[in-house]
C-alpha cells in the first residue's frame, strides 16, 4: 500500500507536522536505497544546497509550496517528483527562459542542466540523505530589505479566501489609500504575505486620478464581502500596474538610479492571487504593502511600455493558435518620433497571457537584425514576475518591436476573446524603461 502519498504528504506539512518521516512510514515510497558507491549524489551534499538556493523560498514549512524541501525526510519522499518537476523546468517556477539563447535575468531562479542531472540521478540513486556532517550551512537571508522613507499600510481587512467550489484560487482586488502625501517616486517594494501558505502572487496598480477611484470604489461596493472579484486585470480604465510581486523572492527594487514616479494622493488597487489548498487552515490573510520612497529629484524617472495584441479572437479546439502584431517605437509616444529622441534603455520585462498561453516572444528589429527580448517557452498564468535583465537592452526610436503570443484551446468550445476575464485572453509585455 502506498502510505505516504503526495497528498498525505501535503495534508502533514499543512498541519505543520514534520512530513511523512518516521518507523511506520518513511521508506514506503522510497526505491530501496543502493549503498551509496561514492559517485551517487547526496542529499546532505548535493541537494540541500540546491533547495536552499532555488527551492527553501517557497517549499519551506508554512510556505507556498505546501511541502518542506528542508525537511531531509520529505525531500526523499519527493525525490521522484523534484527530479520530473525539474527536467520539466516547471520548478523552480520561471515561464520566461533564462537559457542564455534569449537574455538571462538576475532574479532568475534557474538550474544549470547539470543541476536538473543530480536532482535525477539522485532520485535514480533511491535518494540517499548521506552524512549529515556534510549538510550545508543554513542558507543566509541574501534577499534585499528595502531602506530609507517606506510607505507602509494593508489589505485593509482580514479577508479569507474563497475560491468557487471546486477551485482553489482566488482572485481578489482591494482598492487601498497608501497615505502618499507628496509627490515622489517609487523605487522599490515589499509584501508580507499575512497567510504565507495562500498568498501566491499579488500585483499593484495605481488609479490614474478621482474617476479612477470612483470606479473601483464602485466595483467594491457592487460585491459583498471586503474587496472585489477581479482576474486578469483590476476593471478600470485608467489605471497604471506598478509592481508585481511572487513568493519567496524578498524586496524588490528598480534598476538603481530610477523609479516610478508616483503623485500624491493617488490610490491603489492591490490585486491579490490566493491559491487555497483543499484541507488545512483556516486561512485568514491580511498582507501587508511596503513601498520604498525617494524624493531625490535626481533619479531617473523608470516607466513602461507595452506591446500588445488587442485583437485576439482564438477559434476553439487547437493545439496552438498565435496572434501577432508589430509596433514602431516611435508609434508608441510622440516623444519617441522626435529627433533629438536618443532612445530607451530597457531594464526588465513583464510578460502576461491569461490560462490558454503557452508561448510568447517578443523582438525587436533593430537596424534591421532581429533581437531578442523575451521568450517565454511554457507559460504559466500562477508564475508571472518582473524579471530584471541581466544586462539591459537599448532601443531606438526607429526600432521595430514585435510580440507573438501562442495559445492552447483545447479545452474550449467557444472562440476566446480578448478581455479580463479568466475566460477571456491577453497577449502582451510591458518593459520596464528609462530614456537614454
Ligand atoms: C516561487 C515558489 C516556488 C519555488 C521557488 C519552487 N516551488 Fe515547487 N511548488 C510551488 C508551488 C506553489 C507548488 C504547488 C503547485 C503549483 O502551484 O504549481 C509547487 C509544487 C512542486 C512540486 C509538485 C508539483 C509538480 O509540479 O511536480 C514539486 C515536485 C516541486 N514543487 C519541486 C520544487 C523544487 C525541486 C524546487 C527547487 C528546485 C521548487 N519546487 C521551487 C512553489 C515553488
Amino acid at each position: 500500500m502506498k502510505f505516504c502519498s503526495i497528498a498525505m504528504l501535503t495534508l502533514f506539512a499543512l498541519m505543520g507536522g514534520a512530513g511523512c518521516g518516521g518507523e511506520d512510514v518513511s521508506g514506503r515510497d522510497v526505491p530501496t536505497p543502493s549503498p551509496v558507491g561514492g559517485n551517487e549524489p547526496t542529499y546532505y551534499e548535493d541537494i540541500a544546497p540546491l533547495v536552499n538556493r532555488e527551492c527553501a523560498g517557497c517549499h519551506r514549512v508554512g510556505g507556498i509550496g505546501r511541502f518542506s524541501l528542508s525537511d531531509p525526510t520529505v525531500a526523499q519522499q519527493m525525490a521522484g517528483a523534484a527530479a520530473a518537476a525539474t527536467e520539466a523546468r516547471r520548478m523552480p517556477p520561471m515561464p520566461v527562459s533564462n537559457d542564455g539563447t534569449c537574455n538571462t535575468y538576475k532574479n532568475a531562479h534557474w538550474l544549470s542542466d547539470e543541476e536538473i542531472d543530480l536532482f535525477r540521478r539522485w532520485s535514480a540513486a533511491g535518494a540517499p540523505l548521506g552524512d549529515p556532517a556534510a549538510a550545508p550551512p543554513p542558507p543566509e537571508d541574501s534577499t534585499l530589505k528595502l531602506t530609507g522613507e517606506l510607505a507602509q499600510f494593508d489589505i485593509g481587512v482580514d479577508y479569507t479566501p474563497q475560491p468557487h467550489p471546486g477551485e482553489l484560487d482566488d482572485y481578489r482586488c482591494f482598492m487601498v489609500d497608501p497615505g502618499i502625501h507628496a509627490d515622489t517616486f517609487i523605487t522599490g517594494y515589499d509584501i508580507q504575505p499575512g497567510e504565507s501558505r495562500v498568498v501566491h502572487h499579488v500585483a499593484l496598480f495605481e488609479l490614474a486620478d478621482g474617476e479612477a477611484d470612483a470606479e473601483a470604489a464602485a466595483l467594491d461596493a457592487a460585491e459583498a464581502g471586503p474587496g472585489y472579484t477581479c482576474f486578469g486585470g483590476v476593471g478600470v480604465g485608467r489605471v497604471e500596474l506598478l509592481a508585481i510581486w511572487v513568493p519567496g523572492a524578498g524586496a524588490n527594487a528598480f534598476p538603481e538610479g530610477t523609479g516610478i514616479r508616483y503623485a500624491a494622493g493617488r490610490k491603489l488597487v492591490v490585486q491579490m492571487h490566493y491559491n487555497v489548498p483543499p484541507v488545512g487552515g483556516p486561512f485568514v490573510d491580511r498582507s501587508k504593502i511596503q513601498l520604498q520612497l525617494s524624493g531625490d529629484a535626481a533619479l531617473t524617472r523608470g516607466f513602461y511600455i507595452d506591446i500588445s495584441v488587442a485583437d485576439i479572437s482564438l477559434p476553439p479546439g487547437q493545439q496552438l493558435v498565435e496572434v501577432k502584431s508589430e509596433l514602431a517605437l516611435s508609434a508608441m509616444h510622440p516623444s519617441f518620433a522626435d529627433p533629438a529622441f536618443k532612445g530607451l534603455r530597457v531594464w526588465g520585462a513583464l510578460p502576461h497571457m491569461h490560462y490558454l498561453g503557452h508561448t510568447q516572444r517578443t523582438v525587436a528589429k533593430v537596424d534591421g537584425v532581429d533581437v531578442c527580448f523575451t521568450d517565454v517557452d511554457r507559460w504559466n498564468f500562477h508564475w508571472q514576475n518582473l524579471w530584471w535583465y541581466e544586462a539591459p537592452l537599448e532601443l531606438k526610436g526607429a526600432d521595430i518591436l514585435s510580440i507573438t503570443c501562442g495559445f492552447d484551446t483545447r479545452s474550449r468550445t467557444e472562440t476566446t476573446k480578448y478581455g479580463e476575464g479568466s475566460n477571456d485572453e491577453m497577449c502582451f509585455n510591458l518593459l520596464y524603461t528609462t530614456i537614454r
